[in-house]
């Protein structure tokens, strides 16, 4: 599948439904943080539940976390591990299973370019890549050109061009979707079907997304994912005031949703802050652990 010619049909065809299916090659920097230091702490065989994986970036269409975590599980040498994906959205499923490469749109007039090369470089240091660069034709999407780091600069003042980074995903991804240890869900996480064999999940993210639910939904969904969770296992997620959707559905009872520390207490869990952020336009926010202590 042709990640450009995807994003034109998209644009083309399609934008009445709000998927809400945004997601970006950097978002992830706080799973990876989580998880190296929850993996450290796993006794046995890994089991990672990941929800609401996002497809639509600024400059493409492309999942890009569950990819990413497992280059990097098995960078740090962690073969063996299972790996639920779960998104309610078909389009979202068939790209990873359907995806060869990963492209990082090449934002150079970016203000975070610098920072972002940085963290790009980072992860290809960790992951045993070299970076490679294409570009991609913006009307014939088909027509993608593998360059140099020398052309760079005359790809980048085409027209017709846009430069990518390319980084090819996991070999091993599909043989462990064939052989069941990476599985994947397309299903509502309010009602899906995640217990994996009676194994229970060491870690859970679920960032980004639980704000697209009802707090029905979210409800069902912190009893469903819970009732999965190890004694010290956890649910990675977010939260805040104003998402200035409509409806605007904050979970937390201190950004005005209906988990309180009761709830939260009935569940089994714990609530551990990460992140405190406080903007003009969000409001308050935070990212944090949900851990199951009982
Ligand atoms: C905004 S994206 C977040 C992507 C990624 N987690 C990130 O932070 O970049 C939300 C994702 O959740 C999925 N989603 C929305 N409602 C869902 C539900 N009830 N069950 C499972 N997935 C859902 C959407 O299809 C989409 O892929």
């Amino acid at each position: 599948m042709n990640f450009l010619r995807e994003r034109i049909l998209r644009s083309a065809d399609n934008f009445d439904a709000k998927t809400y299916a945004e997601t970006g090659f950097f978002r992830d920097c706080q799973t990876i943080k989580t998880l190296e230091r929850e993996i450290s702490t796993i006794v046995g065989r890994p089991n990672i539940l990941m929800v609401g994986l996002g497809l639509e970036s600024m400059s493409g269409y492309i999942c890009f976390t569950p990819f990413k975590v497992v280059a990097q599980l098995e960078a740090a040498n962690i073969f063996d591990f299972g790996l639920t994906l779960v998104d309610s959205d078909p389009r979202v499923i068939k790209d990873i299973q359907t995806r060869e490469y990963l492209y990082w749109y090449d934002d150079y007039l970016s203000p975070n370019y610098k920072n972002n090369i940085t963290e790009y470089n980072k992860f290809l240091q960790k992951i045993n890549q070299v970076d490679s660069l294409v570009a991609c034709n913006r009307f014939q999407a088909t027509n993608t050109i593998e360059i140099s780091e020398d052309e760079v600069s005359k790809w980048r003042k085409t027209i017709d061009y846009d430069v990518y980074h390319r980084i090819s995903v996991p070999l091993s991804f599909n043989r462990r979707v064939k052989n069941g240890s990476i599985r994947l869900l397309e299903e509502d996480i309010a009602v899906a079907r995640i217990s994996a064999n009676g194994q229970k999940y060491h870690f859970c993210e679920i960032l980004n997304t639980l704000y697209l639910l009802t707090p029905q939904g979210q409800k069902l969904t912190l009893k469903n994912i819970s009732s999965t969770l190890a004694k010290g296992g956890c649910i990675l997620f977010d939260d805040g005031e104003k998402r200035n959707i409509d409806p605007d559905t904050p979970l937390l009872k201190r950004f005005g949703g209906w988990l309180d520390n009761m709830e939260i207490a009935q569940l089994g869990l714990r609530l551990e802050v990460l992140e405190e952020n406080e903007e003009y336009f969000f409001g308050k926010s935070l990212v944090g652990i949900l851990r199951k202590v009982s």
